[in-house]
């Protein structure tokens, strides 16, 4: 068979673009003179200005490398000794991060069932059970991830009643927010939304992704003030995320922030996601859903899937079920889409 000329970018991650021509000038004009280092400099404490205003309550911000390391930072800031972390058998920092938080930390984490990749209040109620019996590791934090790992969204109620429940047992919730972007963008596109479905409905600490959104390895950990240790500084640089120079990091996110950027970049991809899905959603044995944010996880044959992944690489998702992921990310066209949905139907033609 042959196929259609294949799309110019990928749709394996939204790792694999580039830096948005934004975020490459303001790292140029970042770029100039000395500074003070490990966040002393003015372009820091602009950044923090605007996450503190974002953030509509008073935070700690904490920009890190990479998202793991914002996961660590936010996930030390929250626990106590003794403690473990629960969170769905589909977070990233379960499956995804080497056991680094339990490297890191020396803490456990409490996986639970959940196809959807949301931890619901019934998981936590169970999970409380544990509190008080000597014997038992303390489920002191709740983990959610948003936008999830499978492409689903937690609604503004499911994360407040996480909050809820999770408060009432003491507990502290961290939202892992690598793509805090997309769900935002998806829930509402503005900063009330964000507020929102963050800080407003009770999340302790978050993960604020900038990488998949078009910045070049930026990462920030916001945490709730008088809830989070305040001695997160020393726990980010004892787990070796303090950018020394960290001009760099922050002039992305004063970029980003000033004029909702990073909305409209996240928006973006979710549309690309939807144009994908409009455009292959007739074939009824890719069972894909409409997406919330910038994912698709097709089913597929094997021997389509391995044509498509010969021509136009992507990841597996769930080998047991020959299901895929396609993801779209800020750089991703109209064009690129119509050209990787007219290889898919080339693919199908051939069986
Ligand atoms: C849900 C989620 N959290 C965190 C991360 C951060 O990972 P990294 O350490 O590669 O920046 C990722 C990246 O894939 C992710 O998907």
């Amino acid at each position: 068979m042959s196929f259609p000329p294949a799309p110019e970018r990928f749709f394996a991650s939204d790792n694999f673009s580039g830096a948005h021509p934004r975020y490459v000038s303001a790292l140029e004009r970042a770029n100039s003179g000395h500074m003070m280092a490990y966040g002393g400099d003015a372009i820091t404490k602009h950044a923090t200005s605007l996450f503190e205003e974002l953030c509509g309550t008073d935070v700690d911000v904490l920009f890190t490398f990479n998202g793991t390391g914002a996961n660590i930072v936010a996930l030390g800031s929250l626990l106590q000794s003794a403690e473990s972390v629960i969170c769905s058998e589909w977070a990233h920092i379960h499956v995804d991060e080497t056991g680094a938080p339990e490297h890191m930390l020396g803490i456990k984490l409490q996986d639970v069932n959940s196809p959807d990749a949301k931890v619901t209040t019934a998981h936590i109620t169970a999970a409380a059970s544990a509190l008080g019996n000597v014997h038992h590791v303390q489920p002191g934090v709740v983990s959610i991830t948003q936008a999830t790992e499978l492409g689903t969204v937690y609604s503004i109620e499911e994360i407040r009643a996480v909050c809820d429940t999770a408060h009432s047992f003491g507990m502290r919730v961290h939202l892992d927010g690598a793509r805090i972007s997309n769900a935002t963008a998806s829930l509402g596109g503005d900063v009330a939304t964000f507020r929102a479905l963050t800080f407003g409905a009770g999340v302790d600490a978050v993960s604020f992704g900038g990488t998949k959104n078009g910045m070049f390895g930026a990462e920030a950990v916001l945490l709730r003030r008088g809830v989070a240790s305040d001695r997160s500084g020393f726990i980010r640089k004892q787990n070796t995320q303090l950018p020394s120079k960290m001009r760099y990091t922050a002039a992305q996110f004063v970029e980003a922030l000033t004029d909702d950027l990073w909305i409209q970049t996240a928006g973006h991809a979710n549309a690309m996601a939807l144009r994908l899905y409009n455009a292959l959603s007739h074939i009824e044995s890719l069972q894909i859903v409409r997406p919330a944010v910038n994912s698709l996880y097709p089913v597929l044959p094997v021997a389509v899937k391995e044509r498509l992944q010969a021509w136009n690489f992507f990841w597996d998702w769930d080998l047991s079920r020959s299901q895929v992921r396609w993801m779209t990310s800020w750089d991703t066209s109209p064009d690129d889409v119509d050209a990787f949905a007219a290889g898919v139907l080339a693919a199908f033609s051939a069986q």
